[in-house]
């Protein structure tokens, strides 16, 4: 089990396949991309099944979400999700994607046994999401969320993060199009993880302010408190539900007490929390011969090390110097 000294148990793995990027997202990369890793630095497919076939059977772990980057630039991805699927308890498996891509790729992945995808879509403008990404890739966005949904990979959830100067007043229209096309919105606080360090608390658009431009076309009711449980969305039913949106508050209403998540960058390193300012690395333990209980109680350690929260707000706050595209949000 991977505990912590707060008592939380992490049965929620996310596992980053690569921190490269097809996308220059305005609140996440600069326009000319980051040093990425190289071939020698990424776990290879054998490393990566390897660390979650000891998260699953030693560590307790039951949930698998597979981020990047991009994770559908992985070439080994579907193998990958093939062979976690075969571990023993099963872990359910999940992937972050951008989506483009995902028409060719969905139905593979879902026979290969992936059960669920969340695409990230800011807009439904596709000249605003070229300003916002810097690429035209919009459609392809839209045709890898259908052929998600076409393959069964639901509930097919769209991330949105709202940016002034950009799709501040969309949140409506963003809403109207999920409930017609029957994906689950959830909206994200912008955190301070991006590259250029350009994060201002007074300039990000607050879960407050996306839920009062809501209600100007919606009513919303919460979810009952249990249903939430240490999922970071909070979730609202829609002019009576049975449809919801979500709001991921991580600056607001941070869920960090009830925290179930840890972390595995493409470089191997185990992360307690998206703002760890320190790593465990294991792929150092795997490639110097470390047998699968030596490298569960490295794991076992480093979350007996995971901080109480995030603390934005503290003073003495300091942006992690991994951004959020190599972790893997
Ligand atoms: P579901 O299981 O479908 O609810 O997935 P998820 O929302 O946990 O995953 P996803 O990759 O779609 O992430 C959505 C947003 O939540 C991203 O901006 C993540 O960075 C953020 N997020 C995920 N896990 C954490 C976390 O542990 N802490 C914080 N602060 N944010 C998180
Ligand atoms: N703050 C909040 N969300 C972010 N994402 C990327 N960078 C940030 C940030 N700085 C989102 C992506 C994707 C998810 C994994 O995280 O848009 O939906
Ligand atoms: Fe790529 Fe995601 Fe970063 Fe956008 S937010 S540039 S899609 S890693």
């Amino acid at each position: 089990m991977l505990l912590d000294t707060y008592g939380r148990v992490a049965t929620d793995l996310r596992v980053s396949l690569t921190d490269r990027c097809n996308l220059r997202c305005t609140y996440c990369m600069p326009e000319e991309g980051l040093q990425w890793l190289t071939k020698p630095e990424l776990l290879t497919d054998d490393e990566i099944v390897r660390l979650v076939r000891i998260a699953v059977t030693e560590l307790g772990v039951t949930e698998v979400r597979f981020t990047g980057g991009e994770p559908l630039l992985r070439p080994g991805l579907t193998g990958i999700v093939a062979r976690c699927a075969e571990l023993a308890p099963r872990p359910r498996m999940s992937l972050t994607t951008n989506g483009i891509g995902l028409e060719r790729t969905a139905s593979a992945l879902r026979d290969a046994g992936l059960d669920r995808v969340n695409v990230s879509l800011d807009t439904l403008d596709p000249e605003v999401f070229q300003r916002l990404t810097r690429r035209k890739r919009h459609a392809d966005v839209l045709r890898g969320l259908a052929a998600a949904r076409a393959a069964g990979l639901e509930p097919v959830k769209v991330n949105a993060v709202l940016m002034p100067g950009f799709n501040e007043q969309e949140a409506p229209d963003l809403l109207s199009w999920a409930l017609e096309e029957g994906y689950e919105l959830r909206f994200i606080e912008q955190m301070p993880l991006d590259a250029q360090h350009g994060w201002r608390r007074e300039g990000m658009i607050t879960a407050g302010d996306i839920l009062e431009s809501l209600r100007t076309r919606f009513e919303l009711a919460p979810e009952e408190e249990r249903e939430r449980g240490s999922a970071p969305a909070e979730r609202w039913l829609v002019d009576g539900g049975p449809q919801r949106v979500g709001v991921i508050a991580s600056v607001t209403r941070p869920f960090c007490r009830a925290c179930d998540r840890t972390r595995l960058t493409a470089d191997g390193q185990v992360r307690t929390c998206l703002f760890a300012t320190e790593e465990s690395d294991l792929r150092g333990a795997l490639r110097s011969g470390a047998s699968d209980a030596e490298v569960a109680e490295l794991w076992r350690k480093a979350m007996w090390g995971k901080k109480a929260g995030a603390g934005i707000d503290d003073p003495s706050f300091v942006q992690p110097r991994r951004p959020m595209s190599s972790i893997g949000g």
